[in-house]
This record gives C-alpha cells, structure tokens and sequence, in this order.
C-alpha cells in the first residue's frame, strides 16, 4: 500500500480567547486523517467549523499547536520559513476570492509563480502557453482580471496554482462566489485536473452539490473535530452523525417530512411505504414485480433514485391499491430483499 499523501494524526490548532481570562477556542481539535494520493477529498462543515483554519495547517501557513502533519512523507510541524518554503511549492491553492493581482494581466499572474520557482523566460512561456489552454483561455493572455467574469478568474486561479506542477491542490470554497452554472465549469475542470495530472485535491466546502460532483472521500467537520469521514456513496447513502445527515438532506429528499406526509394522506388512498434502497445488487424492477405480480398498483409518491460514481441508492415511497392480503404478502416478499418503512 502506498503511503497516504497528506496524514494528519492528532492535529489541533488554539487560539487565544479574546479578553483576559478568556478561554482558548480549538479552532481545530485532535484531527486524525489520511488523504491518499490521488484522491479527491471534501471537508465539509458550517461556518466556523475549523475547514479554513485546517487548510492553513497543511500548507503551513500556520502552525499546528499539537500533532503531526505529513505532506508526502514529510513532517511539516516545526520546520523553518525557509523549509517550508520547499514544501509549499508542491502546494497549489485557490480561493474563493480568486486573489488575482489585479495590475498584472492573466499572463503576469501565471508568470509569477514561475519566477519565483526559478524559472526561465523561455519555459516560462511555453508552460503559461500550456496552462491558459488545459483552462480552456488562450485568448485571454492579455486581459487584466477585472474583464474577465468569476469564472475565468477562477480558471486563472485554477492555472496559477498549477504553474509549478504540485502534487496537492488545496481549493477553500473556490466556487462559492460563482453561480451553479460557473461552478458546474469548474467543478469539471477540477476534476480534469486530478484526472490527468493525478493532482491529490482537499476541497473545502459546505455545499454539498460540490461534494457529490467532485468528491472521492469526505470527511465532516464540527467544532474543530472530524465527525464523520466516509467514502462518498457511503456518506450520501448512509449518513451516521445527525450533522452529515443535516448536509445530505440538503440534496437529497429521502423520506417525507410530517407537513410532506400530510399532504400525501390528502392526494392519495393507498398504504405509503417508503423502501429503502443502498444496496446496489437489489434492483427496482425486484420490488415493483413482487407488487405487480399480485396486482397491486403502485405510484412512486415520493423520493427517487439518485446515483453517485455508478452507484445507485434512494428512498422510494410508493402508495399501494389493492387487496390487503396481497399487500402484506407483497411486503413480507420485499422485505427480504430491503427494509421497509410502512408509513403510518
Ligand atoms: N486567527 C484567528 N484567531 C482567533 N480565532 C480564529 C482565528 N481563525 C479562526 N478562528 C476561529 O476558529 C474557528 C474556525 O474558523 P475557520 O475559519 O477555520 O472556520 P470555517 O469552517 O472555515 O468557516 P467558514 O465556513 O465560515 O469559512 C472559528 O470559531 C473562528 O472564529
Ligand atoms: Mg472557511
């Protein structure tokens, strides 16, 4: 097995409270995670959960009170200015304010990078010339970023940060300041990006439409702490902490509410069911056949299939017609194959 990229083990980072007296705030408490590399990983969590601050940490920009944090087998706490140095330059990051120079033209952005790494004029040409046409803008090398919509800016962002080819590409809620169509956009070429160059991407976010386009692995974030981390099928199809089930609610309607519930007593006759679908060798085609052999008819009332990397998961609620027997012999049928909420 290949060493994880990025390993955090035990990692905290205090502040100091404010006032006298005040008690320290664990802006991030005892964090333990292992980012493969290669991978794709979210960290999501509301406001003030410890994303941005854990971000910081692992481009040292700031340094870790507790713990150890390895950027591809290196101890990063406690190294000097100029060591870190080293290890940021295998570090890309963007934001969610694009932080552009806004006097430099796209091509002085890109070139900056560069420079600083030491390169010459002449590769620095070619190399800019190669990143302006993997972000889809080569006609835009001389247009200064405020002509340029959020989208573009954060395709020069995206290009920036890849400049000097890093390994790790942190991105701090780096479409939050674009519309679902802009993100979509980039969201795609982030994913180009890990998928062509095998670039290891953290991306903070606490959207979860983000999560589910771009995500390998997940991990949610509270109060400082890592609540919950999960491969993505697993996170959305099967939630543990009351937290990431607030998040997955946020994109996917999985059993209806009381006021949902109510309404559907009104519109239809038949028993509600709601069949709980995760795993991905029973089929839909299973459990509508165990009610239409017996001739019971059914109407998906609520909920739906949704899929994640291939994968298909979701709560189906279905009103049932007909007669009682067959019903609870149609149930009894399908709960062998997945459990079954009768909605009473
Ligand atoms: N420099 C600082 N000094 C003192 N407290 C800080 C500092 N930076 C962050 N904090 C506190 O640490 C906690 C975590 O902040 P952080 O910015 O990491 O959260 P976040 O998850 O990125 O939130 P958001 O989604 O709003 O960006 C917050 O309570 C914040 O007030
Ligand atoms: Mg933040």
């Amino acid at each position: 097995m290949t060493e994880p990229l990025v390993r955090l083990a035990g990692v905290s980072k205090l502040y100091p409270g404010r006032g006298r007296g005040a008690q320290a705030v664990a802006a991030v408490d005892d964090v333990t995670l292992d980012i493969d590399a290669g991978a794709v990983q979210a960290i999501i969590g509301y406001s003030g959960a410890g994303k941005s601050t854990l971000v910081r940490l692992i481009n040292a920009l700031e340094p870790a009170t507790a713990g150890s944090i390895t950027v591809a087998g290196k101890e990063i706490v406690g190294l000097s200015e100029r060591e870190l140095r080293t290890v940021r330059r295998d570090i890309g990051m963007i934001f969610q304010q694009f932080n552009l120079f806004e006097s430099r033209t796209v091509w002085g952005n890109l070139a900056y990078p560069l420079s600083i790494a030491g390169v010459g004029k002449a590769e620095q040409q070619k190399r800019i010339s190669e990143l302006l046409h993997f972000v889809g803008l080569p006609d835009k090398a001389h247009a200064h970023p405020r002509h340029l919509s959020g989208g573009q800016k954060q395709r020069v962002g995206i290009a920036r940060a890849l400049a000097t080819n890093p390994r790790l590409l942190l991105a701090d809620e780096a479409t939050s300041a674009l519309d679902p169509e802009t993100t979509g956009e980039v969201l795609a070429l982030l994913r180009r990006v890990n998928r062509e160059f095998g670039t290891t991407i953290i991306v903070i976010t606490h959207e979860m439409d983000v999560v589910r386009e771009l995500a390998d692995h997940v991990a949610v974030m509270e109060r400082g702490r890592v609540v919950e981390s999960q491969p993505v099928f697993e996170l959305f199809s099967n939630p543990q902490q009351p937290v990431t089930r607030r998040f997955v609610h946020t994109v996917v309607d999985d059993e209806p509410d009381a006021e949902a519930l109510t309404a559907l007593r009104e519109r239809t006759s038949g028993v509600l069911v709601t069949v709980v679908l995760r795993d991905p060798s029973v089929r839909q085609s299973d459990i509508f056949s165990a009610l239409t052999r017996r001739g019971i008819i059914f109407e998906l009332v609520y909920g739906g299939i949704e899929e994640i990397r291939g994968d298909t998961f979701g709560n189906l609620t279905l009103s049932l017609d007909g007669a009682t027997g067959d019903i609870d012999d149609a149930l009894a049928e399908i709960r062998t194959l997945v459990p079954v909420k009768e909605l009473t």
